[in-house]
């Protein structure tokens, strides 16, 4: 997978991108990141990539001229991207839809900062728009880097063991169960007895009671239950 991301903090981000499931992804050549600063797309003196809101109002707003430039010669040069534009309007994202984005061959992340973009760069583009959730970041950083991240680790090979990704939480109806390891006994809580037994139906029973259980108690706290 190639993908591109536009953020006014490249630096921020490429820390993050080389280390753990990214890092090993990128150095077994089965994803490229570039980071693209909008401002190396701003040609006043003062690489101005913001500005204030016609009508008035409080913050800045990204300028659309930066923005269209580094996206139309990106895919001049590296062809088309399927752009995403990390907004708090967009959908939100879950575990279906990092399935899907880790089948495209090349992903372009947009960032936004301040109060958000000029409405015209998603007017000019086919973006689709994503969300992480019903709160406000300060920037579009994190949200890129969250599914990418997600969309990542589901590209056949770049987890050490495939399994583990059809078995976890959201890739089924159910959450995942309760996992234990050694030692048997940490300041009193011990481990479940059945997962010592070596009676895997047990066990397999046990697991799927539990991830009921766990996925019922998040379905209360989604409603306000206590
Ligand atoms: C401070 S926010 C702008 C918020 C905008 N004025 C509003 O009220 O919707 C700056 C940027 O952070 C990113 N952002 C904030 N919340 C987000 C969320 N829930 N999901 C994805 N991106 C988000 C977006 O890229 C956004 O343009």
């Amino acid at each position: 997978m190639r993908c591109a991301i536009l953020t006014l903090f490249p630096a921020a981000l490429r820390p993050y991108l080389d280390e753990s499931i990214l890092g090993i992804a990128q150095a077994q050549g089965q994803l490229q990141v570039d980071l693209i600063d909008p401002r190396s797309y701003a040609y006043d003196p003062h690489r101005t990539v913001d500005d204030r809101p016609f009508g008035g109002g409080p913050g800045m707003v990204l300028k659309p001229e930066p923005i269209f430039d580094a996206v139309e010669e990106l895919e001049r040069t590296a062809g088309p991207f399927h752009k995403i534009l990390l907004c708090p309007r967009g959908r939100t994202f879950d575990q279906r839809r990092a399935r899907e984005l880790s089948a495209e061959p090349r992903l372009l992340f947009a960032c936004g900062r301040y109060e958000g973009f000029d409405e015209r760069i998603r007017q000019g583009f086919a973006w689709e728009e994503i969300s992480l959730g019903d709160f406000v970041l300060a920037g579009g950083e994190l949200a890129a880097l969250c599914v990418l991240e997600a969309a990542v680790r589901l590209i056949p090979g770049v987890l050490g063991c495939a399994e583990s990704a059809q078995l976890e939480s959201f890739e089924s109806e159910l959450l995942d169960y309760p996992l234990y390891t050694r030692p048997r006994e940490f300041r009193g809580m011990a481990v479940p007895e059945v997962l010592l037994s070596g009676d895997h139906a047990a066990v397999a029973r046990w697991r799927t009671a539990e991830a009921m259980r766990l996925t019922a108690r998040k379905q209360q706290l989604q409603r306000g239950q206590p």
